[in-house]
């Protein structure tokens, strides 16, 4: 990463849901390299904002509790800023279903305020979106490389492939310099672990913690994970290269596992613990992709990006975690 921390040094930078999980890791890592830090983010509570995720730089970076369905507010906070990371956003698959006017407002209709702000106040900005694998729906071959038909199974699915492709249209019809990273399951300190609304894993996480067992929905199932710290690696080199624009990227992690292996990794590490295997609940079943795995060469052979933390390390640094803040992320 020593290539491009110097293209972040003195620099205005933007990072919508800043104060979630991903959000508040890059966050941490672009004060260290000396940038000017402006968080925007709603705090939702049920979603994955939480302030706590800034303990610890909270007087290095500005903060500003703002919708991106504000247009206004996005019309006055892109100005003056160099690089925008847009990572706000309604996460979770379930909800999308239940609520789906909801996911619409923000990960779809909210993304063309962001952009319009971006064409009107500032067209110089670079803008790195998070998407995510959800939008290939369940994959017709493996590993599932850029090339994948897309083809969602549910609404969230549907309102990220949209955000995403107004970043490439605007980097294509405007000349709004943005690209688009295709998240897998990402893992890490400050991830959401309340509940399963976001991620099975952020709810393994907590039960073991806190010496309860923990379900293991089917079990057979294949699955990749980026550390947080890979990804964030991800963000700061897309922003930083021009050969990123107008392109999508997946990002893969070190391993493909099965979510019973997964489990019986995670008791490993943890010490002790225990799972027991369910079926899936119907009203996920529905939407499930069933196995997944990212082809990721084309980010390596771009941006020159690799994971670097090994899936056991990646684990035992959030179990450590949490081990230490679990009563902040209740
Ligand atoms: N974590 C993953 O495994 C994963 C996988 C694929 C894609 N992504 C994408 O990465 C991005 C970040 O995900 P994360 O895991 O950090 O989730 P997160 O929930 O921790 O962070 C999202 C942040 O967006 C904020 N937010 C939500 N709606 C908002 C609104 N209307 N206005 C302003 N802020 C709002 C939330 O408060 C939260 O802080 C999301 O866009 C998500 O779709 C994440």
């Amino acid at each position: 990463m020593t290539r491009c921390c110097d293209a972040f040094t003195n620099r205005r930078v933007l990072i919508t849901g800043g104060l979630g999980f991903i959000g508040s890791n890059l966050a941490a890592r672009l004060v260290d390299m000396g940038a000017e830090v402006l968080l925007v983010d709603s705090l939702i509570p049920q979603y994955g904002g939480n302030l706590f995720n800034i303990a610890g730089i909270e007087d290095r970076v500005r903060v500003n509790i703002s919708d991106v369905r504000d247009e206004h507010s996005m019309h006055y906070l892109v100005q003056g800023q160099e690089f925008l990371f847009n990572l706000a956003g309604q996460t979770s698959h379930l909800d999308s279903m239940n609520d789906p006017y909801t996911d619409l407002e923000i990960n779809c209709r909210a993304e063309l305020y962001i952009l319009e702000a971006c064409r009107k106040r500032n067209p110089d900005i670079k803008v790195v979106f998070a998407s995510t694998r959800q939008i290939y729906g369940r994959p017709e071959y493996l590993p599932v490389d850029e090339k994948h038909s897309i083809r969602p199974v549910d609404v969230n699915g549907i309102n990220k492939t949209a955000g995403e492709w107004y970043h490439l249209l605007y980097n294509d019809v405007y000349g709004i310099r943005a690209c688009s990273l295709r998240l897998t399951n990402t893992i890490g300190p400050r991830m959401r672990v309340k509940d399963a609304r976001q991620t099975f894993l952020g709810l393994w996480i907590r039960l073991l913690v806190e010496d309860k067992p923990f379900e293991v929905w089917g079990g057979e199932q294949l699955r990749d994970f980026t550390y947080v710290d890979d990804a964030v690696d991800a963000f700061l080199l897309a922003a930083a290269s021009d050969d990123a624009n107008g392109r999508v990227f997946n990002l893969g992690g070190d391993c493909v596992i099965s979510l019973k292996e997964l489990a019986d990794l995670l008791i490993a590490i943890n010490g002790s613990g225990e799972y027991v295997i369910r079926s899936f609940p119907a009203d996920r079943k529905r939407i499930d992709i069933g196995d997944y795995y990212a082809d990721d060469n084309l980010i390596r052979s771009v941006l020159g990006w690799e994971p670097k933390v090994p899936l056991r390390e990646a684990l035992a640094r959030t179990l450590s975690f949490y081990r230490a803040n679990l009563p902040h992320y209740l």
